[in-house]
């Protein structure tokens, strides 16, 4: 089953309970929050203190996108905010092993990711420890991008490796999903879908979340 992982980064940070609630009723699985420092990426968005008020507010399981310089030092308050998930960025983890270790010892599951151009092959000597492999198909920093065709292939390249290899990591994929490459890159071999601003743009959230449940049901 297709998981649909609402982004907030384009919700209405004023009504953010009510909305969330409103995707929660649309069928959506995961809550995915995108934490930016302003320096590994060009904006500023959420930390802790939102991750913990949102955790107070749903039970969905929090998807952790950090996209932060020095996410070890950070690893445990998001862990300790309601993080379920807490997926960091290759180019922004020196230890990555380290880094994947220690979210395995704080008790979130696992997550890593990279940037649209940085080579998948980066990634061969940690699949085993990863619970989940996020395929950026847009650069990091801010909702409402297109999607970058390339993404596709790497999807596909990825779903090869873990079928090779009987890894069972999840592959998400997070930017410029739609009506049309939603399809695309299920078909390629995704899991986990991170809709941003194709549902946060949406009047009615509830419907807009069905309307993709739908999709994927055809
Ligand atoms: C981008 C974020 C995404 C973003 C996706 O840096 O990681 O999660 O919210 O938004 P859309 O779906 O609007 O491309
Ligand atoms: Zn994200």
């Amino acid at each position: 089953m297709i998981k649909i992982a609402p982004s907030i980064l384009n919700a209405d940070f004023g009504r953010l309970a009510e909305q969330i609630h409103g995707v929660e009723k649309g069928g959506a699985d995961w809550i995915h929050l995108d934490v930016m420092d302003g320096h590994f990426v060009p904006n500023i968005t959420i930390g802790p203190m939102v991750v913990e008020a949102v955790r107070r507010i749903t039970r969905l399981p929090l998807d952790v996108h950090l996209m932060i310089s020095d996410a070890d030092r950070y690893l445990p308050d998001f862990k300790a905010a309601g993080a379920d998930l807490l997926t960091v960025h290759v180019e922004a983890s020196p230890h990555l092993w380290r880094t994947l270790e220690t979210i395995r010892e704080l008790g979130a599951r696992v997550g890593v990711t990279l940037n649209p151009a940085t080579p998948l092959t980066v990634l061969l000597p940690v699949l085993h420890l990863v619970d989940l492999v996020l395929i950026m198909s847009v650069e990091p920093g801010f909702g409402g991008q297109k999607f970058i065709p390339m993404a596709r292939e790497r999807i596909r390249q990825l779903a090869a490796w873990r079928q090779a290899r009987g890894d069972a990591y999840l592959i998400e994929v997070d930017g410029g999903m739609d009506t049309t490459t939603v399809p695309q890159v299920v078909a390629d071999g995704a899991d986990v879908l991170v809709i941003g601003k194709a549902i946060f743009s949406q009047p009615d959230l509830t419907a807009a979340v069905k309307k993709y449940r739908q999709l994927l049901q055809v």
